[in-house]
């Protein structure tokens, strides 16, 4: 990707949507109201809208390092109540994907000066799951493992938040854990249980 040819793809774009439909950048202006709130990783190679099909308007989009929803993280925390509130997104997805390099560089004794803290929160969340995960002795199998538990973390901390408590009392709204395999394009559900996983922690985070 050569940094002097956006402007001319740019260009091009423009030109393909508008002779589908004259009015596209008029009915793209005039307002959003996406249903679908997708939190995913930086990673280049996992391109949010383009696996899914999606197109602009469709889904409110935020992305980090790893896919995080850190409790005090106010980029993030922003950015679900602003879908949540304003928006009233129906669901939120967090969206994983294999050979992320932010689960592996957590997986390893490795000093990486700012990224450390954002790191930690990975390295919490293997401390959550050390009895399971330890147990698996294959590495790239334990690094598929912590990817997915840090997914269905992360949805669990998008429960904890007041927004989404409150939205669940008043209306229909859906947390999603998915995973995108970048060895063969799939994006799968990991269909994770929250009521089950829930059950017994709710009561400490339960605030609406
Ligand atoms: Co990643």
């Amino acid at each position: 990707m050569l940094i002097k040819n956006i402007f001319q793809n740019n260009q091009k774009w423009i030109s393909e949507k508008i002779k589908s439909d004259k009015e596209y950048f008029k009915k793209l202006s005039s307002g959003q109201s996406p249903e679908i709130l997708y939190i995913g990783c930086s990673d280049s190679r996992v391109s949010a809208e383009e696996l899914m099909g999606a197109n602009p308007g469709d889904i409110f989009v935020h992305r980090n390092i790893a896919n995080m929803v850190p409790n005090t993280d106010l980029s993030a925390m922003s950015v679900i109540n602003y879908a949540v509130s304003h928006l009233k997104v129906k669901h939120i997805v967090v969206c994983g994907h294999y050979d992320c390099g932010g689960v592996k560089a957590a997986m390893q004794s490795t000093d990486l000066g700012i990224l450390n803290p954002w790191l930690r929160n990975i390295r919490d969340v293997y401390r959550l799951h050390k009895s399971e995960l330890d147990l698996i002795n294959d590495g790239g199998l334990r690094h598929k493992r912590l990817v997915e538990l840090n997914i269905q973390e992360q949805c669990i901390n998008i429960i904890k938040t007041s927004d989404v408590q409150k939205a669940y009392k008043d209306r229909s709204i859906t947390v999603h854990g998915w995973v995108f395999d970048i060895h063969t394009g799939q994006l799968k559900d990991l269909k994770i249980d929250f009521d089950k996983i829930l059950e017994n922690i709710m009561e400490i985070y339960h605030i609406i």
